[in-house]
């Protein structure tokens, strides 16, 4: 059971900073081409898309982080450093991506829907720049999470 949780959860990682390495560092370049109407309506059409399935990632990460804390560590006291240090970042990662879907988002999309698009523009640059330090983030736990048994 705990190694179908782990197997899940790193899963879960490689979907949510594999998208977010995707969505900057090649979908982004390659959009700079585009008219800003198709680039606005492309958005408007991924980010959902994209979202759901990090909503899914989260709930997978949470779950079997904590399962595998719990039932593989015996909780805090018995988990490294690594651990503690992928609770504390994780759970920032995820109240950032919370603030960032209900705020920017909701904002993105409705200025999308009603065809306002120096609005959506801005609010596309807030959700940017909460993409651009989740990968940072994202980036760091996955190491941390890797190879953390050899130092943590
Ligand atoms: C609620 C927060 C989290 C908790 C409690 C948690 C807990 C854990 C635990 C207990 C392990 C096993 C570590 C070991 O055996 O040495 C682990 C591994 C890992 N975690 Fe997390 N985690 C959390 C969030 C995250 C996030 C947000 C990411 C990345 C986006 C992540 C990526 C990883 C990776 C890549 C591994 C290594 C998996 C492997 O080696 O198979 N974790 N995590």
């Amino acid at each position: 059971m705990l190694i179908i949780a782990l197997g899940a959860h790193m899963l879960a990682a490689i979907v949510w900073v594999g998208g977010m390495f995707f969505a900057h560092l090649i979908l982004r370049p390659a959009m700079t081409s585009m008219p800003d109407a198709e680039r606005l309506a492309l958005r408007g059409r991924l980010l959902p898309r994209f979202f759901a399935w990090v909503w899914a990632a989260i709930i997978v990460l949470f779950i079997t982080g904590y399962g595998v804390l719990y039932f593989g560590y015996e909780g805090l006291a018995g988990a490294g450093l690594h651990i503690r240090l992928m609770e504390g970042i994780g759970l920032i990662m995820m109240l950032l991506f919370g603030w960032m879907y209900f705020r920017p988002f909701k904002s993105f999309m409705r200025a999308f829907k009603e065809g306002d698009s120096s609005q959506a523009a801005a609010e596309f640059d807030r959700i940017r720049g909460v993409v651009l330090v989740n990968l940072v983030l994202g980036v760091i736990v996955s190491v941390l999470g890797a190879t953390g048994n050899f130092w943590g």
